[in-house]
């Protein structure tokens, strides 16, 4: 039988296991944090990170879901502005974007959102290379974007699915 120490040093031990179904959001907005909440509630997985570059909204987002953790099975809850949080993902759901402005056209919030693309998907290929992306951003014609600058061979926007899903 293990003494109290050891069955400490085990739980620490534990604790440092790489996560086997690690899933990072990127856009801790309105669409990220519902995406957060589903993935908690159904246990999709062991990991869960969170990337924006407003930190003051992420850091209280990750508090929000933090104290809400005793009710999940996800056991680690982690963010940060730094791409390194989102290492060793299998899937990453891309939610950021910026959104359309008074009077500005879809044309114009597509270079925008472009330009926030190319920003994300090379840190993203860097720390997960595997990971599968969803790309929930819109308007839907970035997603094609952000699979040329990731080189990915499965990579699938979230319109792109509504639409084959409607036939
Ligand atoms: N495909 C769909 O079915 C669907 C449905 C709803 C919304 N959307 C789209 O999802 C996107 C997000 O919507 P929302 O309501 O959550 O918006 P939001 O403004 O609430 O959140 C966007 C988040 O992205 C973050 N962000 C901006 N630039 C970033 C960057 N370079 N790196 C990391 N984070 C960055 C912002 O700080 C913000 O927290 C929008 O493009 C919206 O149009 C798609």
């Amino acid at each position: 039988m293990s003494t109290v120490k050891e069955q400490l040093i085990e739980n620490l031990v534990a604790e440092d296991a790489v996560s086997q179904r690690k899933i990072t959001i990127i856009g801790s907005g309105s669409v990220g944090m519902a995406c957060a909440i589903c993935i908690l509630l159904k246990d999709l997985a062991d990991e869960l990170a969170l990337v924006d570059v407003a930190e003051d909204k992420l850091k209280g987002e990750t508090m929000d879901l933090q104290h809400g953790s005793l009710f999940f099975s996800t056991s680690k809850i982690v963010s940060g502005k730094d791409y390194k949080v989102s290492e060793n993902s299998k899937l990453v759901i891309v939610t950021a974007g910026a959104r359309q402005k008074e009077g500005e056209s879809r044309l114009d919030l597509v270079q925008r959102n472009v330009t926030i693309m190319k920003s994300i998907i090379p840190s993203i290929v860097r720390y997960s290379p595997d990971c599968k992306m969803l790309i929930v951003s819109n308007p839907g014609l970035i997603w094609n974007k952000g699979r040329n600058l990731s080189q990915y061979p499965l990579y699938l926007g979230a319109e792109w699915h509504l639409r084959y899903c409607e036939g």
